[in-house]
C-alpha cells in the first residue's frame, strides 16, 4: 500500500497579528512545521512527505530544508479543501493520503500511525481523527451518524454551528486520512458558500457522505496532542504542555527539576541522572549534561556540553561551550561560544570567555575577560585580568602555560606567551613575552610622600 503525508503550511495565520508566517512561529525550541515534518517522517520516509507552502513560502522552505521532504506551492490561500487540491498532481499516484495540519505540533507519530490503521481497516473513504478537549470552542465539530457510531455525518465549522451543535463536545482535529481517488474524484465538490469564503477541506465529510462514501471518525487518546496554535496564546500553552512533557521525562530518568513549570527545556536536552536543576533556569538546543552536575536558578545554557559533576551558580550565560568534569562556574559567569573550560577549572563571576581553552584546575575566579587565550593547567588568574585581543584590526591569540601566577589588574597585550611556572605582577601591562620561572613586572614604580596628606590637610 503506497501512502503519502500532506501537510498544510500555507496559511498566514492572520490571528496571530504576526508578520512571521505562523508555521515559524516556535514552540519547544523548534518551529511548529518543523514538530510536524518530525512526526511525519517517523511514519512514511521525507520522500512521501509533501508540505502545502504558501504565505512566505521561501521562508518556510529554508526552515526544514535538509529534512528531505518534497514541497508543493499553494500561491493563493483558498482554504485546506484548496490545499489538498493543490497537493493533487504530487499524490495522485498514492493509494491513501494523511493529511496534517502544519498548526498541529504536539501530535506524536503513534497517534498517525493509530489513524492509519483505522482507516484501511475500516476500508474507509475519509477517516477523521477527533478530540474532545476541555475548552471545545473555535474548532469545527464532528457530527457522528449516531452516538457511539463510527460513521460521521459531517464536520461543522464553529461559527456555523447551530446552538444545539454548539453543545457536540468532539472536535475535529484537521487530521485526516483519504482514500486518494474517491477525494480526487469528489474535491471539485468543494464550495466556498461559508463563512470565510474558502473551500474547507472539512466539508468533503458531508460531500463523500451524500455520495454514498463511507467516513468515519477516531478519537484520539490525549486531547492535548491534537490542540491546534491559533493565536499567540494558544502558542504558549503548546509550549508549556510540551517543556512539561520533556521535563517529566528527564525526572523519569532520574534528573531532579525542583520546579518544572518555571524552566524552559528544549526536546534536543540530555541531561544525566542525579543532577540537579533548580527554578528558572533554560537549557536549549542540543545542550547536553552529564551525571551529579548542580545548575542554579537563572543560568541560561545553549548549545553546550557539560559533563560530570559540574556547578554551575546562578546567572550563569552559558552558549556552544565545554564544561568538563568537577568545573565550577558562576555566579554571573558568560561564557562564550569555544569557551573550553578544564576539569575542576574555576570560572568566577563577571568572568567573561571566548574562544578559549583553560587546562585543569586554573581557576580565574573574579572580574575578567579571556579571549582567543590558550591558557594551562594550574594556573591562577587574577582578579581583572584582561587579554587584549584585538588591536582595532585583527585578533591575536594569547598563550598561558602550566602554573603561571597571573596577579590582579593584568593586561596581556595579544600576541603574547608567557612561560611556564612564570609570576606576573600585579597591576602589570604585559607586551613582551615572559620566559619560564621569571618575574615580569610592567608598571610604574611606587613614590610615597611621608606626611603628605597631613601637610595638605592642614593647609585647609
Ligand atoms: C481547521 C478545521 C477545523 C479544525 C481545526 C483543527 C477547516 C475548514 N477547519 O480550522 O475544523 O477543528 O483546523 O485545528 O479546515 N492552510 C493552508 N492553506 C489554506 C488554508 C490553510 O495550507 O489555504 C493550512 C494552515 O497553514 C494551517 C492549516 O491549514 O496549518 C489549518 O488552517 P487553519 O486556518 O488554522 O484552520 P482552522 O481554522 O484552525
Ligand atoms: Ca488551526
Amino acid at each position: 500500500m503506497r501512502l503519502a503525508i500532506v501537510i498544510m503550511a500555507a496559511g498566514k495565520g492572520t490571528r496571530l497579528k504576526s508578520k512571521r508566517p505562523k508555521v515559524l512561529h516556535k514552540i519547544g525550541g523548534k518551529a511548529l512545521v518543523e514538530h510536524v515534518i518530525h512526526a511525519a517522517t517517523q511514519i512514511v520516509p521525507p520522500q512521501d512527505v509533501y508540505v502545502v507552502v504558501g504565505h512566505q513560502a521561501g521562508a518556510v522552505q529554508a526552515a526544514v530544508t535538509g529534512t528531505g521532504v518534497h514541497f508543493v506551492t499553494q500561491s493563493e490561500q483558498r482554504g485546506t479543501g484548496h490545499a489538498v487540491q493543490t497537493a493533487r498532481q504530487a499524490v495522485a499516484a498514492y493509494e491513501h493520503i494523511i493529511v496534517l495540519s502544519g498548526d498541529v505540533p504536539l501530535l506524536q507519530p503513534e497517534t498517525i500511525a493509530r489513524l492509519r490503521d483505522f482507516h484501511l481497516a475500516e476500508r474507509a473513504a475519509m477517516s477523521i481523527l477527533t478530540a474532545c478537549p476541555s475548552d471545545p470552542h473555535g474548532y469545527g465539530r464532528v457530527i457522528r451518524r449516531a452516538p457511539g457510531a463510527a460513521e460521521v455525518a459531517a464536520i461543522v465549522e464553529q461559527k456555523a454551528l447551530t446552538p444545539e451543535q454548539k453543545t457536540i463536545p468532539e472536535i475535529n482535529s484537521g487530521i485526516y486520512a483519504f482514500a486518494t481517488t474517491t477525494l480526487f474524484q469528489l474535491i471539485n465538490e468543494l464550495r466556498t458558500d461559508n463563512a470565510h469564503g474558502e473551500y474547507y477541506l472539512t466539508d468533503m465529510a458531508d460531500v463523500l457522505v451524500q455520495e454514498g462514501q463511507r467516513v468515519v471518525a477516531i478519537e484520539a487518546e490525549s486531547s492535548t496532542e491534537v490542540l491546534g496554535a491559533n493565536t499567540l496564546a494558544e502558542m504558549a500553552d503548546l509550549d508549556a504542555a510540551m517543556r512539561l512533557t520533556t521535563a517529566r521525562k528527564l525526572m523519569a530518568q532520574g534528573v531532579t527539576i525542583y520546579r518544572p513549570e518555571t524552566t524552559v527545556i528544549d526536546a534536543g536536552v540530555r541531561v544525566g541522572p542525579d543532577t540537579i536543576i533548580e527554578p528558572f533556569v533554560q537549557l536549549l538546543g542540543e545542550t547536553h549534561i552529564g551525571e551529579d552536575c548542580h545548575i542554579r536558578s537563572y543560568s541560561v545554557i545553549e548549545n553546550s556540553t557539560i559533563e560530570n559533576h559540574v556547578l554551575i551558580q546562578n546567572h550563569c550565560v552559558i552558549d556552544n561551550a565545554h564544561i568538563r568534569s568537577s568545573a565550577q562556574l558562576g555566579p554571573y559567569a558568560r561564557l562564550r561560544p569555544g569557551s573550553d573550560i578544564g576539569e575542576e577549572a574555576h570560572i568566577g563571576n563577571f568572568v567573561e570567555t571566548k574562544k578559549m581553552r583553560i587546562g585543569k584546575g586554573s581557576k580565574a575566579n573574579h572580574l575578567s575577560y579571556l579571549g582567543d587565550a590558550e591558557i594551562g593547567s594550574g594556573v591562577n588568574i587574577g582578579a581583572g585580568t584582561i587579554t587584549c585581543n584585538y588591536d582595532g584590526v585583527n585578533k591575536h591569540r594569547t598563550l598561558i602555560e602550566d602554573k603561571v601566577f597571573v596577579g590582579s589588574d593584568t593586561t596581556l597585550v595579544a600576541p603574547i606567551v608567557i612561560g611556564e611556572g612564570s609570576y606576573i605582577a600585579a597591576g602589570s601591562c604585559i607586551t613582551e613575552d615572559v620566559p619560564p620561572d621569571a618575574l615580569a613586572l610592567g608598571r610604574a614604580r611606587q613614590t610615597t610622600k611621608p606626611d603628605w596628606a597631613r601637610s595638605h590637610r592642614s593647609k585647609r
